[in-house]
């Protein structure tokens, strides 16, 4: 299975419980911090789920021996707070899965690292990998599918597939969990599974997404994504060629759940704005999307989808009664991550609500994820052309 997901779900766990229990994080040694009291807990919990051999971080950091010579790199990035990946800015949410660390934590860090980095006494925690590899995070799936292998050359342009599937289910199915398993990370760079719209190949609706780190998406308690009978699914590839020649063979897993559990069908708002014409060289080109929700709605979750040159997101909303409501702000987007920020708490809007989502790109040489900062861009598939699309994840108030 995914190492990394059970880990990032611990850590996530542990961060929430830390935003809510400050006597934990003050129980940091803030003055005198050492590895093995104050700094390998924050790291076993929020960093090793991606830096452990075999995973995506190029650096190992569970032992002193391993993380003594990255201090200095350590404290400044969680100072910055590049790491750990988190591009949500403070003071929204709170999010189900936020794995940024507290102000305490990042100070812990770096006075421990201004300290020079003293292990401590007593033994080190050991970060226990949990269990064996290649098992599904939520248990056996109820349908699994792995797509034919795909070669993908050693070096050439990102291809992008997309790829039908024929799931063969005889009546709708209720979609309460999905993981997707990347056959070889050193080349997917994302991936995204739709679903069909009706008779058709095309992309209709939002089901899930994996990228490098990222964890698999189980819907609210109560919610499931509904597949109705002969809708196709749509797997949706972007590979970026390592150097080395692969193999990619990816699967998902689906879990349903019986319609008699489904209280609420969760459907994802795709509020975007086709319209994008970004300028070459221009630093910060502004758009924005809108759409009304017809209904009484509670909002569980939002992505963020924008490609290279996406810099910033903003998501609010504009109620009947003429207030508005800030509900999350990415100052800081990166292309790379694709975050899903689950609410802890959803949040009511009244039916008449328009969520406004505003986006920011940068097409100058200044961003250092620019394909090319010489040519006009607008909207497209390929991850060199652009896109602006918030994605609202909500389901009826009323059920
Ligand atoms: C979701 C996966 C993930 C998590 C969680 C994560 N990292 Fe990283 N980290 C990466 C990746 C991938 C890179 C290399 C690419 C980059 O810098 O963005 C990286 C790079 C770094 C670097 C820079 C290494 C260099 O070559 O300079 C440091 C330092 C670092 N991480 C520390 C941390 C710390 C400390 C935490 C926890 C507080 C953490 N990371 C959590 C994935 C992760």
């Amino acid at each position: 299975m995914n190492l990394a997901t059970r880990v990032a779900r611990v850590a996530g766990a542990a961060a929430t419980i830390l935003l809510l229990a400050p006597a934990i994080a003050a129980g940091l040694n803030l003055d005198q911090p050492t590895f093995v009291d104050d700094v390998a807990p924050i790291l076993h919990a929020n960093c090793v789920s991606c830096h452990q051999p075999g995973e995506i971080g190029p650096m190992s950091l569970s032992t002193y021996r391993e993380v003594r010579p990255w201090a200095r790199s350590i404290a400044r990035a969680v100072e910055n707070r590049d790491m750990p990946p988190w591009d949500a800015d403070p003071g929204y949410g709170p999010w189900l899965n936020d794995i940024s660390l507290s102000e305490d934590e990042i100070a812990a860090i770096v006075r421990w690292t201004a300290n020079g980095a003293p292990r401590g006494d007593g033994s080190e925690p050991v970060h226990e990998r949990p269990e064996t590899a290649d098992e599904w995070t939520f248990g056996e799936p109820d349908w699994v599918f792995e797509f034919d292998p795909h070669e993908v050359a050693a070096d050439g342009p990102d291809e992008f597939r997309d790829v039908p599937i024929t799931t063969g289910f005889d009546e709708d199915r209720w979609i309460r969990a999905v993981e997707i398993k990347p056959g070889d990370r050193n080349v997917l760079h994302h991936f995204i599974l739709w679903r069909a719209a009706e008779g058709a190949t095309f992309q209709e609706s939002w089901m899930a997404a994996w990228t490098a780190g990222s964890k698999p998406y189980e819907f609210p308690a109560g919610s499931a994504r509904l597949l109705q009978k002969g809708r196709k699914l749509i797997g949706d590839f972007h590979y970026h060629p390592s150097g080395e020649a692969a193999t990619d063979r990816t699967r998902i897993g689906l879990w349903f759940a019986e319609p008699e559990e489904v209280e609420k069908e969760l459907i994802t708002l795709p509020v975007w704005n086709a319209g994008i014409h970004i300028p070459a060289g221009d630093p910060n080109y502004q758009a924005e999307a809108s759409r009304v929700f017809e209904e009484d709605v509670e909002i569980r979750a939002f992505t963020p989808h924008m490609h290279y040159r996406g810099k910033s997101m903003h998501f609010s909303a504009e109620l009947p009664d003429g207030s508005t409501r800030d509900l999350l702000r990415v100052s800081r987007y990166d292309f790379n991550w694709q975050t899903t920020y689950q609410l802890a708490e959803p949040i009511r809007l009244p039916a008449g609500t328009r969520i406004h989502v505003k986006a920011v790109f940068d097409n100058s040489a200044g961003n250092p994820s620019n394909p090319d900062p010489t040519v006009d861009v607008r909207w497209g598939l390929e991850s060199t052309d652009e896109m602006l699309n918030g994605l609202v994840d909500y389901v009826a108030a009323d059920g």
